[in-house]
């Protein structure tokens, strides 16, 4: 026989795996992104204090596509790779070039964008050239392409890292370095928002943005190429690098 309290019992089990069922279906899974969010137009911090730009776009549409909610993680961009491989975040979209070496650590998605390396310097600069750099102190951001590929170029002795594009670009004003080697977007963010800065014509390299995505979660990197393709197919991610970088 059923007592009172066995009925009571089984009452609360019910509204239990009610409640888990109806939380369950209200909340979606969350697909935490890391960035570092100091680079116009890819990504940056608005009056608001939301990460905006580009990857942030490109990142919810995917995870909209997904059914996931969109996390976003701000942390130095040297910090990014391990972040992902070691899963605290599902991946990366940073202006993220593709290189060898990462790839040994990370697995890159399709690629959604290119960048390419320029150099800024002030107006009346000497410097005309790449030609013109040997000897020259150069303002990076830690750990970009443009750290690692001059440093091996022109000798970790001419090289000045900062934690950020922003940071190089105010050393380059206050005259602390030559020039600043950085991703041409930013570049020219930086120039438009700082008097007396120029970018050079000669282009340093040009490479491939991509998502980074932990070496074991193979399925997560399936799942976010489909969503890219189709956000490709459908024009949305012309739509949306459209909306921050114009036409020139
Ligand atoms: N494309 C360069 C690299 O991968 C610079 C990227 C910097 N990105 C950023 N969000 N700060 O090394």
């Amino acid at each position: 026989m059923l007592t009172m309290k066995k009925i009571l019992a089984l009452v609360m089990v019910a509204v239990l795996a009610l409640a888990m069922v109806a939380c369950g279906s209200a909340e979606k899974d969350v697909l935490t992104m890391g960035t570092n969010a100091a680079f116009p137009p890819y990504e940056f911090v608005d009056e608001n204090n939301n990460v905006v730009g580009i990857d942030a776009e490109i990142a919810a549409a995917v995870a909209e596509k997904l059914g996931m909610e969109l996390e976003i993680k701000d942390m130095a961009f040297d910090s990014l790779i391990t972040a992902v491989s070691t899963g605290s975040v599902d991946v990366a979209l940073a202006g993220m070039t593709v290189t060898p070496e990462r790839a040994e650590s990370v697995n890159f998605s399709d690629s959604y964008a290119t960048g390419i390396q320029v150099v800024i310097v002030t107006e009346d600069s000497a410097i005309a050239s790449i030609e013109d750099l040997d000897g020259k102190k150069i303002g990076v951001q830690t750990g970009t392409t443009g750290d690692i590929y001059c440093a091996g170029d022109y000798g970790e002795e001419n090289i000045a890292r900062y934690d950020n594009g922003a940071l190089a670009v105010a050393a380059l004003q206050n005259g602390q370095v030559d020039c600043v080697v950085i991703d041409n977007e930013p570049a020219k963010a930086f120039v438009e928002a700082n008097e007396g800065l120029k970018i050079l014509d000669t282009e340093y390299i040009t490479e491939n943005y991509a998502a980074a995505i932990a070496k074991e979660n193979t399925e997560l990197l399936e799942k976010f190429n489909k969503a890219l393709a189709e956000l490709k197919a459908e024009g949305k991610l012309d739509e949306i690098i459209g909306k921050y970088i114009k036409a020139e």
